[in-house]
């Protein structure tokens, strides 16, 4: 037996009953699913043991959010007279059809919104014939596609640390649900580090090192659309003095996979021998000469300055987008280097002139 043929016998089989027990109303779908901005009709069939009721009202009502507010009413047909009532609010957006003699009520919306993602109820009142079920409801389901997520990361990522990476779909209806995954370099799906809970797209790491660093990937799921953002995780030694930059290593944007790596070091243009220890293990993806636009020049670099280059081994481009003065001229500032790789990540490194001075 199909839904269909099973829902047609259990109304014959209520019609039957209803010559006994009295109003019976039904919807003919438990749930309607529809797209946002989508339009939809839902039905409501009733019987009754007095089929030539000369009166018959027939009611819409939905639940309110707050389930102890009251009812918000639809609308309201009245019979004889044909008079319906729409609640302004929904005028000329919904209708109403009515159809005494078949005994079938429809409560069509041109376009639903996510305020549509609710309870309806039917209700049909017979004078004379109050026994049995006068009402029924149905839930009216607006699917719409999870939205990109957004990423960050809660805490310092920095060795030793707690952090959370968080996920979250701005809409999404049903609510999306959330599942991380973690992947190196060859895109291989790792392991998380011992230790890791996840739970409602926040993916717990404890007692982060160095290794926790990599690729990570939040996908939303609902039953429409799965949608996923990659970040990079970059964990930093503690002793690091990198302030509001230090946490927060990947970001997020649509289909763009964004490297942020902080690097902390004293690459001043004049100190070409600075040590590079101070690097170490901070820099995920230095295997390039960072600096290669240095040269001895003094005044407006700036412009100058961007000696963009491929490095042929790395296959980042650098693009050098220092600002290696202040304002007043003196030495300092940043000096920052987008690396733009073939594959489209990109990765920033920012060094502070001022502190290798
Ligand atoms: C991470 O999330 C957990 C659980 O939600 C919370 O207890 C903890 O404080 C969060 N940690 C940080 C660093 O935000
Ligand atoms: C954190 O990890 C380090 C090694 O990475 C280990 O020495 C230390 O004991 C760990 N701390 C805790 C609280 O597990
Ligand atoms: C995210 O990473 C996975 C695996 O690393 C890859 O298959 C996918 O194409 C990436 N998606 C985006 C939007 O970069």
């Amino acid at each position: 037996m199909g839904t269909g043929q099973k829902v047609t016998f259990g109304l014959y089989i209520l019609s039957a009953l209803s010559v006994i027990l009295g109003i019976n109303v039904e919807f003919q779908q438990p749930e309607y699913e529809v797209a946002r901005d989508d339009p939809v009709t839902m039905r409501c069939i009733f019987q009754t043991k007095k089929p030539n009721s000369p009166t018959v009202i027939i009611s819409w009502t939905a639940d309110a959010d707050d389930p102890t507010e009251p009812q918000i009413t639809i609308g309201t047909f009245y019979h004889p007279g044909n008079q319906i009532d729409i609640t302004s609010e929904y005028e000329g957006r919904v209708t109403m059809t009515n159809d005494v003699a078949a005994r079938i009520s429809s409560l069509s919306f041109s376009r639903v919104t996510m305020q549509d993602n609710r309870v309806f109820q039917c209700a049909v009142k017979i004078p004379g014939d109050n026994d049995g079920q006068p009402a029924d409801t149905a839930r009216l389901l607006v699917l719409v596609a999870p939205s990109v997520p957004v990423c960050n990361v809660q805490g310092a990522a920095e060795y030793g640390h707690n952090i959370n990476l968080t996920c979250k779909s701005a809409e999404g209806s049903p609510p999306p649900t959330y599942k991380w995954e973690r992947f190196d370099t060859r895109n291989i799906p790792q392991p998380f580090p011992p230790r890791t809970t996840e739970s409602n797209g926040v993916l717990s790491l404890f007692n982060v090192s160095r290794e926790t660093s990599g690729y990570y990937k939040c996908t939303s799921t609902n039953k429409i659309r799965s949608v996923s953002y990659n970040m990079t995780l970059s964990v930093m030694p503690p002793s690091m003095n990198i302030g509001s930059t230090a946490g927060i290593i990947g970001g997020c944007a649509a289909g763009l996979l964004v490297l942020l790596i902080v690097v902390y070091c004293c690459c001043c243009r004049k100190k070409k021998n600075a040590p590079d220890h101070e690097m170490g293990d901070a820099v995920e993806f230095h295997d390039k000469p960072p600096l290669e636009t240095e040269n001895e020049s003094d005044g407006i670099r700036y412009g100058e300055s961007r000696e963009d280059t491929i490095n042929q081994r790395t296959g980042y481009l650098l693009e050098d987008r220092s600002d290696r003065f202040d304002t007043d001229g003196r030495q300092g500032g940043q000096t920052q280097i987008i690396m733009t790789h073939r594959s489209g990540r990109q990765g920033i490194a920012i060094y502070d002139n001022r502190d290798s001075i």
